[in-house]
């Protein structure tokens, strides 16, 4: 029986200590310059879980054992802090993430009814993903912007005092970059561990 790992804030995630070697084999000279970055390499840890969420699609077992073994940490930290960040998934996930803050006090600035409104406008459930991959609707805990809700972030970017019209606009906006090629997460990683 192999030994397995869960969390509590990723319920459906298992950790089955497998190997794999994907990243390494894949991008090993821009790990090692990552990595030459910082002092130590679990620093390094969070970059490498988003080299390795977009390698993968999201973070299933096998990356974040491979994220653990490269820095050097038990696979246990790695499931934590995938728990801990919104941003990193357990399954995978559209090419935007609309994630709509519903904690307290955006749902008294009338989160939970533009989740309903978002929901309805994609005709997906929240945690769904629409059938054209495009889009996945989530909702999250606080991220800062309690002042300014309804709002969202989506692909670490933030959109603020959000309305219908707002959304539909914002859908339409990101339904037109799709069209266009935009670099990818492995790309933007792999700039910045490059950067002089
Ligand atoms: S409660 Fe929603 S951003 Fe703070």
């Amino acid at each position: 029986m192999p030994t397995i790992l869960k969390s509590a804030n990723l319920p459906n995630l298992r950790i089955y200590l497998l190997e794999s070697t994907v990243l390494r084999d894949k991008y090993a000279t821009e790990i090692d310059t990552l990595l030459a970055r910082f002092p130590q390499k679990k620093s390094a840890i969070l970059h490498l879980m988003h080299l390795a969420q977009s390698e993968y699609g999201y973070l299933n077992e096998a990356a974040m054992r491979e994220v653990a073994d490269i820095v050097g940490v038990d696979a246990t930290h790695v499931l934590s802090l995938a728990g801990f960040y919104s941003l990193f998934y357990e399954a995978p996930v559209g090419r935007y993430v609309l994630e709509v803050c519903n904690d307290l006090a955006c749902a008294l600035r009338g989160a939970d009814e533009f989740v309903e409104m978002a929901s309805r406008k994609l005709d997906i459930p929240v945690e769904g993903t629409t059938n054209d991959g495009l889009f996945t609707l989530k909702t999250v805990m606080c991220l800062g912007g309690c002042d300014r809700a309804p709002m969202l972030q989506c692909n670490l970017k933030f959109y603020e005092n959000l309305d219908e019209s707002k959304f539909e606009a914002l859908i339409a906006d990101l339904r037109a970059r799709a069209a266009t090629p935009e670099p990818s997460v492995v790309e933007r990683i792999i700039g910045y561990a490059q950067e002089k």
